[in-house]
């Protein structure tokens, strides 16, 4: 879905995030890079580093967590999310969130959270077994006030957040409802209106919501090594498009447009009018050859990725590094802004106020 431009100057605001667990791919890009990149210029956007959540099922390897929660703010940046416009945030440094994911883990039933689709398939995809840390499943609480610290109205995200985004909903409603007396019956749209601290976001989910992978089965997703990065070099992309399996056998044989090379010729080949007439050479086995198909789809994948791959390497190396800190201290400092200010109004909200937070820190 294509987001809706604000209406006013005020700018309301959008949250989302990644979990630093390696560099972005395809899959990130149309699922909600894209999204990402049309919401900044009338949302004001706020980009979460969910280093914490990376730490839920990679405890024993922080060097690699520090390096890819760098490696991504990189690959926004090179993809044209602006710092100037937008926020990133670390979570490890915004302590609201971890103060409201207590509050939220209480308003949502153990099973409820257990049950959550999304972690189940986690569970069996990266091999979790039932030796998971209890901050696994935590996360998805985690989640939910990583969104809500921001009162956001937008979350864009790919199909497979979605699930956290519904539980997410639930809690803000379940919140507004014990604390601050909403109806139960309220539309999601009235929440505010009523009093209720938070709003109930909504998840945006970009063009493709789940981009199949080069193995032509499963989700592109990074363990699943069937994943082209955004910052693949020309070459690498050639490769990787060469070994989208088709299963077709000659230049005349009647193809198959619903494969996964007809999804990314669709997705990624911009000229309308190429992509029908492949199509039609390709259904009729009109001396068209799964080769000459891959080597257009790697081509318009490297016309995308090209600038992004250039933008990137002027990030490279220790000053790069050393750019990247900065504007994550920078961002961080404006989000516990709003974070602290929407704590405090939450603990209000459950008669737990006793004057400022700050009156109550030594020094
Ligand atoms: N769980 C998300 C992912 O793995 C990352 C994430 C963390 C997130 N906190 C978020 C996404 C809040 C949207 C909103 O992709």
């Amino acid at each position: 879905m294509t987001p809706p431009p604000a209406s006013s100057s005020f700018r309301p605001r959008v949250l989302t995030g990644d979990t630093p667990t390696g560099r972005l791919h395809l899959g990130h890009y149309v699922g909600s890079i894209e999204n990402r990149l049309r919401l900044q210029a009338d949302y004001d956007c706020y980009f979460l580093l969910a280093n914490m959540h990376a730490f839920t099922t990679r405890a024993d390897k922080p060097d690699d967590i520090r390096r890819d929660t760098l490696e991504i703010v990189k690959d926004w940046i090179a993809c044209g999310i602006d710092p100037e416009r937008s926020t990133v945030v670390l979570q490890t440094e915004v302590p609201a969130i971890a103060e409201l994911t207590w509050f939220f883990a209480m308003l949502v039933p153990f099973n409820r959270v257990m049950r959550n689709p999304t972690l189940k398939t986690e569970i069996d995809s990266k091999g979790l077994g039932d030796t998971y840390s209890f901050g696994f499943p935590m996360y998805a609480v985690g989640q939910c006030a990583d969104i809500l610290a921001f009162r956001p109205v937008y979350v864009p995200v790919g199909e497979d957040q979605v699930a956290h985004i519904e539980m997410c909903r639930e809690v803000a409603r379940r919140f507004d409802q014990l604390y601050c007396a909403v109806d139960s019956h309220a539309e999601d749209a009235d929440y505010e209106k009523q009093g209720g601290v938070f709003p109930i976001p909504e998840a945006l989910v970009g063009k493709v919501g789940r981009l199949v992978g080069i193995d032509g089965k499963q989700k592109m997703s990074k363990s699943l090594n069937n994943a082209i990065f955004l910052s693949d070099s020309a070459k690498e992309i050639k490769k990787k498009v060469g070994q989208i399996f088709t299963g077709r056998q000659s230049m005349t044989e009647k193809g198959d447009i619903n494969n996964a090379l007809f999804e990314y010729v669709r997705i990624f080949i911009k000229d309308e009018a190429r992509v029908k007439e492949l199509e039609r050479a390709y259904a009729a086995g009109d001396n068209i050859g799964d080769g000459h198909v891959k080597q257009e789809v790697a081509q318009a994948i490297d016309e995308l990725i090209g600038p992004i791959r250039e933008r990137r390497a002027a990030l490279e190396g220790k000053d790069g590094d050393k750019k990247i800190i900065e504007i994550i201290r920078h961002g961080t400092k404006r989000a516990n802004k709003v974070a602290e200010e929407t704590l405090a109004m939450a603990k209000d909200a459950m008669q737990l106020g006793f004057g400022g937070r700050n009156e109550m820190l030594p020094g």
